[in-house]
């Protein structure tokens, strides 16, 4: 397994759309070791999540994890999900504000509205297909992700006047978001 180089803001290929992976190439040795790498490259850095893009690969795949990750504290865990070719389509019309921040954007955060519940069809790494519902913030990783490969970054839906350094964020937001969430996970229960 190798640690990938991640794409930095600025990058054009954090630009450009990903092209879907043929089913049957997913069971490729070059596949399973691109989303192997992936794994690893979200670790080594603690991601919540990375996409194809950010790895300079206009390929659909992301994953996801959530375990305790020290750059999301407050966030609910999620398990190793690898997403292939995926869809997300909104459930009902109500959003929700998250704070989110982005392996290749550098000490950022930014505040944003994300649909509070969707559902996701995709492949998993091994063909089959998935197709779940999600909420909260576990919702808005998976719209973030399935940005990338769109091209899209968390930067162009947040306000600019919300933008943060981590430090300042922990210092200014982070209690009345980690309230906000907590309030949320008890709503949603989830
Ligand atoms: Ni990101």
């Amino acid at each position: 397994m190798a640690i990938l180089k991640v794409a930095r803001l600025g990058h054009p290929i954090l630009r450009q759309v990903a092209e879907p992976i043929p089913p049957s190439e997913i069971g490729s040795p070059e596949v399973q070791r691109f989303i192997d790498d992936m794994v690893e490259t979200m670790r080594e850095y603690d991601g919540a999540g990375l996409a194809a893009n950010q790895v300079h690969t206009l390929r659909q795949v992301a994953v996801i994890e959530v375990l305790a990750n020290p750059r999301y504290a407050d966030a609910p865990p999620v398990p190793l999900t690898v997403l292939i070719n995926p869809v997300v389509t909104p459930l009902g019309d109500e959003t929700e504000d998250g704070w989110e921040g982005c392996l290749s954007v550098p000490d950022l955060r930014g505040s944003l509205q994300r649909h509070l519940a969707i559902r996701v069809h995709y492949l998993d790494r091994h063909g089959e297909e998935c197709d779940e519902i999600k909420r909260g913030l576990t919702a808005g990783t998976y719209q973030h992700e399935v940005d990338h490969l769109d091209g899209v970054l968390f930067v162009d839906r947040a306000d600019p006047r919300t933008f943060a350094t981590w430090e300042q964020f922990d210092r200014h937001q982070r209690d009345e978001f980690v309230r906000r969430v907590t309030r949320l996970k008890e709503e949603l229960r989830w």
